[in-house]
């Protein structure tokens, strides 16, 4: 961390790379570009319309966050991305169906002019997906500085000052922190042996780190939460976050757990099933794909209600998570949740939730907040792990000595207040100590 706080002034345009043109980038894309025609509101958007309280509750002071902190405008964002199909992002944002047909020939001209750059991907990391834009090289070395190649050619060809990465592509099979993680002298010798412990997503994490881009990570699986990528995130001072965006069933979880806890409320169950259609939901029907998000959407109840701690009330919970493809429903998803709570004297009750949401325009707003965010850490120049951004994401990534913060209104207070810190303003206790002080 710079101790000054010297953040570098937002100038010139902001290149956003997106590996993976699918539903939750088309969406991200073209929502901005409509926004910024003034045809549609960034609802869902913290640094578009969150405001951010300053000083005591008396002197009324609550500025929009973007009115309060450089951020760069969404008229200088330029977009590209990389994808396994040859589709240009109008094309892609057809076949996603998540916005109306309408919205997207209103920024039409834009979209078709970005067209995904061949991808660094193989079936052994995503089985259930097949494309034909795809690199070739002799191992994972060149592959990786194919995409140094690219990210450099693109920085030039759009005239950008500064990019940011954001990871928007499949969930790969679980793959487990092993030794050539361990160390970054150990991660390049197995890019040059093709290692298979080395997953496309970590490519694309450490050609960004490499390039000096900051990467976030919207899918569940490790990409830069290695400690060889972290290591050298810090050396070269490149944010990094994740990861898999916190958007509708897991959301609910993290807004819903705290209240119980705050109320000493038990829980003895919950059960949460989702029914999808989109490929995201194709893919997550591969037992290995599912696995990386089962881990990632069951880990988050443990640390909220912390069982240890808390054993008579949460010692004996059952959680339990299904994900279920079911091609009627697109990307319009129902996730169910049948919670078993209990009461004065363990008198037991329950509560079900059933929230028919829209997977990707949950997540579109999250990029947009990453990118800005990120591109403010890289302008700030704090490298390493973000955790201030836990915020956005259902598995947080933080330093290896912590646990990861789940609790949704610890992570704003924490999100605000690192503001507050980056713009030496007081951090906000919500002590109010006024009785003492007269
Ligand atoms: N929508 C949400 O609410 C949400 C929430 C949390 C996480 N996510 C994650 O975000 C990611 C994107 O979701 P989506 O709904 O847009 O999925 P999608 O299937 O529509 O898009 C993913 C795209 O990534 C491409 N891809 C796969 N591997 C690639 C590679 N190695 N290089 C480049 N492109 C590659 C695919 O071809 C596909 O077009 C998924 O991993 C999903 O699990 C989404």
């Amino acid at each position: 961390m710079n101790k000054d706080k010297n953040i570098k002034p937002v100038q010139g345009k902001l290149g956003v790379l997106l590996p993976g043109l699918g539903a939750v980038s088309t969406t991200f894309i073209a929502g901005v570009l409509a926004i910024r025609k003034g045809d549609a509101k960034p609802i869902g958007s913290l640094t578009q319309m969150g405001r951010i309280r300053l000083g005591k509750r008396t002197e009324g002071k609550n500025p929009l966050i973007k009115d309060f902190i450089d951020l760069p405008k969404l008229d200088d964002l330029v977009f590209g991305g990389w994808d396994i199909f040859e589709e240009n992002c109008y094309e892609a944002a057809m076949k996603a169906g998540v916005l109306e047909k309408d919205l997207l020939n209103s920024v039409k001209d834009e979209l078709e002019q970005i067209k995904p750059m061949k991808a660094v991907f193989s079936n052994d990391y995503i089985k259930l997906l097949n494309g034909p834009n795809v690199k070739t090289g002799e191992n994972k070395w060149h592959l990786a500085n194919q995409l140094r190649e690219d990210i450099r050619n693109f920085k030039k060809e759009n005239g950008c000052e500064r990019l940011v990465m954001v990871w928007c592509g499949s969930t790969e099979v679980y793959i487990e922190k092993s030794d050539v993680h361990s160390t970054i002298e150990k991660f390049e010798e197995g890019l040059k042996n093709s290692d298979p412990n080395i997953a496309p997503s970590m490519m694309y994490a450490y050609a960004a780190i490499c390039e000096g881009v900051p990467f976030a990570n919207g899918a569940p699986n490790l990409s830069a939460d290695i400690p060889a990528l972290d290591d050298l995130a810090k050396k070269n001072v490149v944010p990094v976050a994740g990861k898999d965006y916190k958007t509708g069933q897991t959301l609910m979880k993290t807004i819903l757990a705290p209240g119980f806890k705050a109320r000493m409320l038990g829980l003895d169950g919950w059960f949460s099933t989702n029914i999808l259609g989109n490929r995201d939901g194709e893919v997550l029907d591969d037992p290995a794909s599912f696995k990386t998000k089962e881990v990632s959407k069951l880990s988050v109840l443990e640390q909220i209600l912390q069982p240890d701690l808390y054993p008579d009330l949460y010692g004996k919970l059952y959680h339990k998570v299904r994900i279920n493809y079911y091609p009627p429903r697109g990307d319009n998803k129902e996730g169910w949740d049948n919670i078993d709570i209990s009461g004065w004297l363990g008198y037991p009750m329950q509560i079900k939730v059933d929230f028919l949401c829209r997977d990707s325009i949950l997540a579109a707003p999250l990029v947009l907040d990453l990118v800005l965010f990120m591109d403010l850490a890289s302008r700030a120049e704090m490298g390493g792990i973000q955790e201030w951004l836990s915020f956005y994401f259902k598995s947080p990534v933080c330093a290896p000595n912590l646990y990861p913060e789940h609790d949704i209104f610890i992570q704003l207070m924490k999100l605000k207040n690192t503001l507050r810190f980056l713009k030496d303003e007081d951090l906000i206790t919500h002590l109010g100590l006024d009785y003492y002080y007269e």
